[in-house]
């Protein structure tokens, strides 16, 4: 039997996990609805533009939680109570200290590097230092975890300082994930709007089911390799411009309207004309408008002022003309994630090419939880390719090739 998985099915899940691979099954290109594995974590309804985390709306967490409420629910499973969420704050403080050797080494990267080229060395470099690397036992597993959601914030400032011919800012006690990284980002203590703001994006990012980077992950996990390497790999597979990486370049295009003077209407169109794509838009799972930039729309016109707005008034402008070009050729194409994250991230006072980085930093929580799940219930993720190939050749001798 072939069985052509055009949707999540029951059969699918049953023929790759249940029984195990008896026949081969054909998937539509780039895995799309093919289901991979179960998750407690996240859920995601695409055609009703519908995300939760662990039972909860992303609209809920993002206004009622914290970055440190929602690692504690992908972590355990459950929203914590005061005692709880204290225990994990006072954990995560105390992971922050970055060893003096990979600070070191940070300070050697050439200060033209991309930042998720840094990131992913530094992340690197903690499983290089870290004696208990290769333990995949689940107490040293969540002990990485803190560690690397402490110190991921910690290393992205810090190579921002050392590009800059900086001295490194520490970390201040007291202060939570989001203030603490844009106290050491900007050698200044944020105000609480700009500090909710940026936790608030820290929420919405943190986890998105099987989306590439933790689908990497896992893959990385299957294999029995140790945790770094597989948040090494989902950094690594972050940076695309397809899944993190358009967050760069969606703020690219929207300097490049401004700085040219060129209507937004007709910037939209001879983008498409020209078969390219408007970064920022589209996705594979969601076919309506993606929840998460709906929060950070809001989010944008609470934290921005004077001049800043000019960021707004234009991502307007680009989504109008977006839903009208869209509308006209019947497509389902509508704002992602990432459309309004930037020019959030942008009136934070973040340089354009941290974003990425701090994407990472906001989903360490989600690729170390399904990391927990699957060292928790491994089997080998290993597909197989369709053969498209000659067959029967000979090889000659050199001479004749
Ligand atoms: C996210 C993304 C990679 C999903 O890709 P996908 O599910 O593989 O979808 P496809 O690449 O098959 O595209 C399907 C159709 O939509 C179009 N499309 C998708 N995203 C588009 C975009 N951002 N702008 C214009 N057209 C787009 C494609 O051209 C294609 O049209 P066609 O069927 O006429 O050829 C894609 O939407 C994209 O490149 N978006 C821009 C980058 C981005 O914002 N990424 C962040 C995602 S959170």
């Amino acid at each position: 039997m072939v069985c052509i998985v055009q949707q999540p099915c029951e059969v699918a899940l049953k023929s790759i996990f249940a029984i195990g691979r008896k026949e081969p099954i054909m998937s539509k290109s780039g895995l799309e609805g093919v289901i991979v594995g179960q998750s407690r974590l996240s859920y995601i309804n695409g055609d009703e533009g519908e995300l939760i985390y662990g039972g909860y709306a992303i609209d809920d967490l993002a206004r009622n939680t914290t970055f440190e409420e929602v690692c504690y629910l992908l972590w355990n499973g459950k929203l914590p109570n005061r005692a709880e969420l204290d225990g994990l704050k006072v954990e995560l403080e105390g992971a922050r200290k970055v060893d003096h050797r990979l600070l070191e080494m940070i300070r050697q990267f050439p200060h033209d590097a991309d930042p998720m080229a840094a990131l992913r060395t530094a992340v690197s470099a903690m499983g290089l230092i870290d004696p208990q690397a290769n333990d995949n036992s689940e107490p040293e597993n969540r002990r990485k975890a803190i560690l690397i959601t402490a110190q991921m914030p910690v290393l992205i400032a810090a190579y921002d300082q050392v590009r800059a011919g900086k001295e490194v800012v520490e970390p201040k006690s007291g202060l939570d994930t989001a203030a603490n990284f844009l106290y050491m980002l900007n050698g200044e203590e944020a105000d609480d709007a700009r500090v909710r703001a940026m936790d608030t994006a820290l929420v919405l990012h943190a986890e998105h089911g099987m989306n590439a980077s933790t689908f990497a992950a896992r893959v990385t996990a299957g294999t029995l390799a140790d945790i770094y390497s597989a948040v090494v790999s989902a950094i690594g597979t972050l940076k695309g411009a397809s899944h993190g990486g358009a967050n760069v370049e969606v703020m690219r295009q929207l300097r490049e309207i401004m700085e040219s003077g060129t209507d937004p209407k007709q910037y939209v169109r001879d983008t498409l004309a020209a078969g390219k794509r408007m970064m920022g838009f589209g996705h594979r799972v969601y076919k309506a408008t993606d929840p998460r930039a709906t929060v950070l729309r809001e989010l944008a016109d609470k934290i921005m002022q004077g001049s800043e707005a000019k960021y707004l008034t234009l991502s307007d402008q680009v989504r109008a003309a977006m839903a009208e070009e869209m509308e006209a050729k019947g497509k389902k194409i509508y704002p992602n994630v990432d459309f309004f994250s930037a020019s959030v991230y942008t009136t934070l006072g973040i340089a354009e090419d941290q974003f990425t980085a701090i994407f990472a930093m906001a989903r360490v929580p989600g690729w170390t939880a399904h990391l927990f799940e699957q060292y928790a219930n491994n089997r080998l993720i290993r597909p197989e390719a369709e053969y498209i190939g000659p067959r029967g050749l000979k090889v000659k001798p050199i001479e004749q090739r």
